[in-house]
């Protein structure tokens, strides 16, 4: 399909209620003309993780708004869009399902053709709406909820090269932070202090690296960390900010060598061919991280792509455009579908473990 198409996206499968409009035209880089997000760490802060009834709460009760407003910032009707593209999980199913209702009520108002999307597809599919990257290509996505390489193939097509056994990096950032009396976030917490300490003085373990294949695991770096905060505070009393600071450097350390390492695996793995490397996800925010996967690509001779910070995280954007993706590539649009809570994009490959303090991982 070539005409122009302009689709309002809707997001919803986890603590960001999202809406936005993106225009494409035939042979030209498509457009966002508005992407509207509003999060809701305060809600859950008190609780330590996302509380899956007040997130579906949450989402009921602002989409409209949110949808209203990315109509308005884009200056269109609903009457002025192709269709409608909605988050069909994975995630939080009532969440997702506060979406989904929307959206088909929306759709059968207007008459508009109605695109269910997996949300991780949506995150694999963006380096296509930043930089126009052809198929194939490898994709980290890394966050607080997601760790996997995806090869990406087509636009219904995802390999999965590998994943985390159990935690997620951003989680694992999220609970160093913790740990370190640092606030959440964890992540940006954790490297700031990172940036003044001496990445040598702990050694960490750097789980699975001896074991073949890009799976990964985080949970027992947490331990290791926690074991080596207790025995200065066993040895000393307390910690120094020294010491906090050498810990972060020295678990940042740790996560940024196995992902790198793995990428480079990930990269063999995924063959001849590759046209880029991708990240996506709040951890690929992290200036050693990203350095790390950088220094990987080069080596492999492969171009390094990592769209902008807004566009990496949870967005309604990324939902449009694999709508876009989708009705381009001839796939008939339904407004009957099923909201899946797990729906892994490589049906052929084993479940990951561990469902994440974000909820399911796919
Ligand atoms: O993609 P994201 O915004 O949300 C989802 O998880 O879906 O990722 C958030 C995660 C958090 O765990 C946060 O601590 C982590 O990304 N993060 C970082 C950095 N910025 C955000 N981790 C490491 N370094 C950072 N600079
Ligand atoms: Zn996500």
């Amino acid at each position: 399909m070539t005409r122009t198409l302009t689709l309002l996206g809707i997001e919803s499968s986890c603590d960001d209620t999202a809406a936005a409009v993106v225009r494409a035209r035939a042979g030209e880089a498509a457009e966002i003309l508005s992407s509207e997000i509003r999060g809701q760490t305060a809600l859950h802060e008190a609780f330590g993780g996302v509380v899956p009834e007040i997130a579906a709460r949450a989402h009921a009760e602002r989409l409209d708004a949110v949808v209203e407003r990315a109509l308005k910032v884009a200056g269109l009707g609903l009457g002025d869009l192709d269709g409608i593209a909605v988050t069909a999980g994975p995630g939080l199913i009532g969440g997702v399902l506060s979406g989904v209702m929307l959206a088909r009520g929306l759709a059968a108002a207007r008459g508009l053709p109605l695109m269910p999307v997996n949300h991780l597809a949506g995150h694999a599919l963006t380096p296509r709406l930043t930089d126009g990257v052809g198929f194939p290509y490898l994709m980290l996505l890394v966050s607080g909820g997601h760790c996997q390489f995806l090869l990406v193939e087509g636009v219904d097509r995802f390999r999965r090269l590998g994943g985390t056994i159990d935690d997620a990096p951003g989680e694992a950032f999220d609970k160093t932070a913790k740990l370190l009396a640092l606030p959440q976030p964890g992540g940006p917490a954790v490297e700031v202090e990172a940036l003044l300490g001496n990445s040598k003085r702990f050694q960490l373990p750097r789980p699975l690296l001896d074991r073949a294949g890009c799976d990964m695991s985080f949970s027992g770096l947490k331990t290791a960390l926690l074991r080596a905060r207790d025995t200065i505070i066993a040895e000393k009393g307390g910690i120094t900010v020294q010491d906090r600071r050498d810990l972060c450097a020295s678990f940042q350390a740790a996560v940024a060598e196995v992902l790198a390492t793995k990428t480079a695996r990930a990269l063999v793995l995924a063959g001849d061919g590759v046209q880029a490397l991708a990240v996506a996800g709040g951890v690929a925010a992290n200036k050693a991280i990203r350095a790390g996967l950088e220094a990987v690509a080069e080596k492999a001779g492969v171009p390094f792509l990592a769209p902008p910070l807004r566009l990496c995280t949870d967005n309604a954007a990324m939902i449009a455009w694999t709508g876009i993706e989708r009705l381009r590539a001839g796939i008939a649009p339904s407004a009957d579908f099923v909201a899946r809570p797990r729906w892994p994009l490589d049906d052929q490959a084993p479940a990951l473990l561990g469902s994440g303090k974000k909820g399911a991982k796919a």
